[in-house]
């Protein structure tokens, strides 16, 4: 679903990420490992179209979109949930929901609706909260909001940075699970993560540091090899 072939990207006159290669199949969940500063966030916020590619290409779809504008890729199925899940604090959950379908004009109210009625079957509790304020929400269901919102797109590519970030054990199962769910019916998951939970759910894992992929391995042997794991972390 998703092909980066030598990509490197920066921000002003810094290069951050060097002759990346990364492939994410349809249906299949892969996780990027990485310390804090490794890249993690330039790399989804690239593919995206968010920050500026120099080198190497990006094939999405079957298309190169390297040179495409963000909300076009958002509209064709490319989906990003930011890190810190940036929902709108001042709306509520059903509003932030239906927000996450403002960048495809053409759903119609109904299709709308149904939308939100399969997410509320996904995470039942966003239903009992859903005329709560976004800012109100515990952690966990803004995590559970925010992936919610981004589904209201159909993606056929989902990207997370960091969704276990500050979640209790019991949220990050709940959403780890969906998470497998999803990539069972064919999406195609990729995930950025400092710690090694993904794993559980992931089929392979690449490591990034300093913003060169380091390893490239089957999340159960990574898994199953701590020490490599903090070799390549540290
Ligand atoms: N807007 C920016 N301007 C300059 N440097 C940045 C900017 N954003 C990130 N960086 C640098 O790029 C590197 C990677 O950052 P980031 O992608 O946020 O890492 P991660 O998400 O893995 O913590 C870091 O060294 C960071 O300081
Ligand atoms: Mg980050």
């Amino acid at each position: 679903m998703i092909r980066l072939d030598k990509l490197r990207s920066g921000i002003g006159n810094i290069d951050i990420l060097h002759d990346i290669d990364l492939t994410v199949m349809p249906g299949e969940l892969v996780v990027v490992l990485g310390a804090n500063g490794a890249g993690k966030t330039t790399l989804l916020r690239t593919i995206s179209g968010l920050v500026e590619v120099r080198g190497g290409t990006i094939e999405f779809d079957g298309q190169e979109i390297q040179r495409t504008k963000a909300h076009e890729l958002a509209r064709s199925g490319l989906v990003h949930v930011p890190q810190g899940r940036q929902i709108i604090p001042t709306l509520t959950v059903e509003e932030n929901l239906a927000v996450g379908a403002e960048h495809l004009p053409n759903l119609g109210r109904g299709e709308i609706a149904r939308r939100i009625e399969i997410e509320y079957h996904r995470f039942p509790v966003l239903k009992t909260r859903r005329q709560i304020l976004g800012g109100s929400l515990s952690g966990g269901e803004q995590q559970m909001l925010a992936v919610s919102r981004g589904l209201m797109m159909a993606p056929k590519l989902l990207m997370l940075d960091e969704p276990s970030l500050g979640l209790a054990p019991q949220a990050l199962q709940r959403i780890l699970a969906a998470l497998g769910e999803l990539a069972k019916s064919g999406i195609a998951v990729l995930m950025v993560e400092q710690k090694t939970s993904a794993l559980q759910i992931a089929e392979r894992a690449y490591v990034l540091k300093n913003g060169v992929i380091v390893h490239h391995a089957l999340a159960a042997d990574l898994r199953n090899d701590a020490d490599v794991f903090r070799h390549y972390m540290n």
